[in-house]
């Protein structure tokens, strides 16, 4: 039978893949662009959705770049993160590992303390309020330099206790995690997680290298580490979860029909995929929206669905008595 919405929404679940600039919705970017006073390229929330057409990563960069320049004060992080929490939490997210970009705002003037402060005050309301637990990951924009990326980590060694780990993201092609090694070696010995995005639009080589040199223990991505045995095997026998985006996949043309999506593939080799929404408010969709697009495209099996919740979970960063109270729930919801 096929899983229904209710089902998934009901199965506690972990986003491990989200960038908070990435869940900036037209309506909210209006009203902050209002009160801001910024000059913003577009007339109505219909002109904004309509701009969202993207062929690859870049042209979404560039778009998504120019929608995070109208928060400038930490009230907005706040209003940004405090809608996010509401809409993971309607989705039955209980907990959520956030990305957030330090240099789209520093490199404008915003203060790193601004948006840290403004994202952290909202993730503890959100917690109160809904229940949703959650940690902070800080990434590196990879097209800018090494230089720039210890800058901003030692930056975030000074809010050690409000950031949970590392990650790197941005333009993946000509920016290989090899430009990064030394920057996670010492963002690791400072005790921080590390994550990568690797294998979106880049080589398998990409994959091996953010394993190999990172050291990372979870990709971000991932879908052309299945171009490759060696990973498959690899990742499978390691257990290092893949964040897999589905519909995000969709919009930037990672994939051309959702029905080709490598899913199944990494759940049939024993991947831990993990079903993710990256920039939901411009790829179409939030958690649900992204395990009912792969339910329906994949056919997947309400077992296929049970494994998704389970894998998110283990592949948080939260403590393993957590884990083991939530895959309980998990399991009690089965038939
Ligand atoms: N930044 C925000 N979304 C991203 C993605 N899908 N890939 C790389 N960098 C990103
Ligand atoms: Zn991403």
């Amino acid at each position: 039978m096929t899983p229904t919405d209710d089902f998934i929404r009901a199965l506690p679940k972990a986003e491990l893949h989200m960038h908070i600039e990435g869940s900036f919705e037209p309506d909210l970017m209006f009203e902050i662009a209002g009160r801001n006073d910024v000059e913003f390229p577009f007339e109505s929330v219909e002109e904004v959705r309509a701009a969202y057409e993207f062929e690859n990563l870049q042209s979404f960069l560039d778009i998504y770049y120019q929608g995070m320049n109208v928060l400038r004060h930490e009230r907005d992080f706040y209003d940004l993160t405090y809608a996010y929490l509401e809409r993971a939490h309607a989705d039955g997210v209980v907990h959520t590992e956030i990305f957030f970009d330090p240099q789209g705002h520093t490199e404008r003037g915003v203060a790193f303390e601004t948006v840290l402060d403004g994202i952290w005050r909202a993730l503890r309301d959100g917690e109160r309020e809904f229940g949703v637990s959650s940690s902070l990951i800080m990434c590196f924009l990879r097209h800018h330099s090494e230089v720039d990326a210890f800058r901003t980590l030692d930056q975030a060694l000074e809010h050690r206790d409000r950031i949970a780990g590392v990650g790197l993201d941005s333009s993946e092609v000509g920016h290989p995690p090899a430009k990064f090694e030394r920057v996670f070696r010492k963002a690791r010995e400072a005790g921080f997680a590390a994550v990568a995005h690797a294998g979106e639009e880049g080589p398998p080589a990409y994959v091996r290298e953010a394993l190999d040199l990172l050291q990372v223990t979870r990709i971000d991505h991932g879908n052309r580490a299945m171009e490759a045995p060696d990973l498959i095997a690899r990742l499978a026998e390691e257990q290092i979860p893949l964040t897999v985006c589905p519909l995000s996949n969709l919009k930037l043309c990672v994939v051309d029909d959702l029905r080709n999506h490598p899913l199944k593939r990494m759940l049939k080799a024993g991947i831990v995929a993990t079903i993710n929404s990256d920039d939901p408010a411009y790829f179409g969709g939030y958690v649900l929206d992204n395990f009912r697009a792969v339910r329906d495209a994949l056919a997947l099996s309400a077992q296929d669905i049970v494994t998704l919740a389970r894998n998110s979970i283990t592949a948080s960063l939260a403590d393993e008595d957590w884990k083991a109270r939530r895959i309980g729930e998990i399991e009690a919801l089965l038939p």
